[in-house]
């Protein structure tokens, strides 16, 4: 089938592809821009690894079409950190408390917590476990990375309340 020319914007960079109707955006985002952060774990929209922001949404970027992303806003984790030198806070709690370990979900895992702290900025324990209940980890048993969100959570508060 003939590929269809899209414009996707990725992290603040526009880009335009020409894609297969069928591909997934993970794939594009992995095999065209290089960008293989966003991992593929399951392929099936079970893991969460491959969660990437469509718009500030978390979306499964192995379910989602290439197409259906045309022009619209993506972040992977590449695009998370303000700079080359400086983490997100998200990042730099991850890295303190210990909740990466062979890291095949973090990256997933960090762009839905992300999703989930614009959403509800202070969450709970049991709001943290329940927004993440897409996204799949086989390392840590979770108590880290429901703590790093808290962190991370606590931390982004005390940014805005000192600007
Ligand atoms: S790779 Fe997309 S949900 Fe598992
Ligand atoms: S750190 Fe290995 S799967 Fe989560």
């Amino acid at each position: 089938m003939a590929k269809q020319l899209i414009e996707l914007i990725v992290n603040g960079d526009r880009y335009e592809v020409a894609v297969e109707p069928g591909a997934s955006l993970a794939e594009v985002l992995r095999e065209e821009l290089y960008l293989t952060g966003t991992k593929v774990g399951c392929n099936q929209g079970d893991c969460g690894a491959c969660t990437v922001l469509v718009d500030g949404r978390s979306v499964s970027s192995c379910l989602t079409l290439a197409v259906e992303a045309h022009q619209r806003e993506v972040t992977t984790i590449e695009g998370l950190a303000p700079s080359g030198e400086t983490l997100h806070p998200l990042q730099e709690a991850f890295i303190e408390k210990g909740a990466v370990q062979c890291g095949f979900c973090s990256a997933g895992m960090i762009l839905a917590a992300k999703a989930l702290l614009d959403r509800n900025p202070a969450p709970s324990p049991e709001e943290i476990r329940h927004g993440l209940s897409g996204n799949l980890c086989r390392c840590t048993g979770y108590v880290k990375i429901v703590e790093a969100i808290q962190a991370a959570s606590l931390k982004l508060a005390a940014g805005k309340e000192a600007r």
